[in-house]
């Protein structure tokens, strides 16, 4: 294969993709004078929940806030233990440690990278009170088949769906499963806000302590405090995690068009998958794009970090998502030896992808990725 020059797409590893009445609903906004919590968050919210087929979803300001919020929402506390895939953003991580309860890293499936039913079980100790999957690439976790067992003890399932907003498991959309479910729209996300995330509450009662706990504690609207000369705290501790208008009014163009990015993020992965066959050296980790708007697409290299600098000065935007947490030195005292995800630590890259790639961007991508492997000599 002849390399072409990289166009903008390749040199970028993930970009947000704007389709073009976000500024008009942005400026309307800003011409209201309202940026606070007003009804174009209750519109996005409102949009959110008919696409995945939910009662309710609660807007937050982040996807960390979300995760944050959930775990609060569900219970979880000082001395508790999570059980989590080191394998996620430091978010997931950072979020369990502000509740005060401990990470509990667990292994991940090497063909998904995601912490699958088996990984759970090992990491499952008498002191678990919490399993929180992340929905690596897209990808729906299926952890059902112990759903009884971890009822039984009383662990509740939170999923980090950072990634995985639009996904399936099985009939039903991410969110519609009946798990508390939490989202990002950040810049990067297959649906973006600017920033932003969402929860997806089991009940009314959690949907209620939620929103509670989004907006320090105030349960009236914003009308109900201006019509009146008192309002009521009813959550200690509770956070400024609302989200603006201004976000959600992005959220709401960006839902409208969300069919669009769906079939592109597909398409896109399956123009990778299709080109990476001629490059048996690198795995394409399988995100069930059937199923999944895969939200990365990640390959498992010999000799990464070679592949990864070739890459770079090619002008190709690789990443590598993520450095295992367990090895981080702030989560160093809750480390403990995962072999598969440190193997995978050495092996995974993270191919750009974004909706502005064109099928010239993946043909640059893939012909280097095979000049990269041959010029380390590991090709077979
Ligand atoms: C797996 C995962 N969890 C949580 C988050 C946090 O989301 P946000 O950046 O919106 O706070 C991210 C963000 O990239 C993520 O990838």
């Amino acid at each position: 294969m002849t390399a072409t020059p990289a166009g903008p797409g390749a040199g970028r590893n993930a970009s947000p993709y704007l389709y073009g009445t976000e500024q008009a609903a942005v400026a309307r906004v800003l011409a209201s004078g309202h940026y606070g919590h007003t009804s174009t968050v209750e519109e996005f919210e409102e949009g959110v929940a008919r696409l995945l087929g939910v009662e309710d979803a609660v807007a937050v300001s982040s996807g960390t806030a979300a995760v944050h919020t959930a775990l609060v929402a569900a219970g979880i506390t000082t001395g508790m233990d999570v059980i989590v895939p080191s394998l996620t953003f430091c978010a997931t991580i950072q979020a369990i440690l502000h509740c005060g309860a401990r990470p509990r890293f667990a292994e991940v499936n090497p063909d998904t990278l995601c912490m699958d039913a088996p990984a759970v079980l090992d990491a499952l100790t008498d002191t678990t009170t919490a399993v929180m999957p992340v929905l690596y690439g897209g990808r729906a976790v299926d952890l059902r088949p112990i759903d009884d067992l971890l009822a039984e003890r009383g662990i509740t399932v939170i999923e980090d769906a950072a990634h995985a907003f639009g996904s399936y498991q099985g009939l039903h959309r991410v969110g519609a499963t009946g798990r508390l479910t939490c989202f990002s729209f950040g810049p990067i996300k297959n649906l973006t806000c600017g920033q932003g995330g969402m929860i997806i509450p089991r009940t009314r009662a959690e949907a209620r302590r939620i929103r509670s706990l989004r907006l320090l504690g105030v349960v009236e609207s914003a009308s109900q405090r201006a019509a009146s000369t008192t309002y009521q705290v009813t959550t200690p501790g509770a956070f400024r995690y609302q989200m603006s208008a201004i976000n959600a009014a992005i959220g709401s163009v960006q839902l409208a068009h969300f069919a669009t990015a769906q079939a592109v993020r597909k398409y896109l992965w399956r123009s990778y998958q299709t080109a990476l066959r001629s490059v048996p050296d690198a795995i394409l980790v399988d995100v069930d794009v059937d199923h999944s708007v895969p939200h990365l697409a990640v390959v498992k290299v010999p000799d990464r970090d070679r592949v990864w600098a070739y890459m770079r000065e090619k002008g190709i935007g690789v990443g590598v998502h993520y450095p295992p947490n367990h090895e981080q030195p702030a989560f160093s005292p809750w480390h403990r030896p995962l072999p598969v995800t440190e193997r995978l630590g050495q092996q995974i890259m993270t191919l750009p992808f974004h909706q502005h790639l064109t099928s010239d961007d993946i043909r640059y991508v893939v012909s280097t990725l095979q000049q990269a492997l041959d010029t380390s000599g590991v090709s077979r």
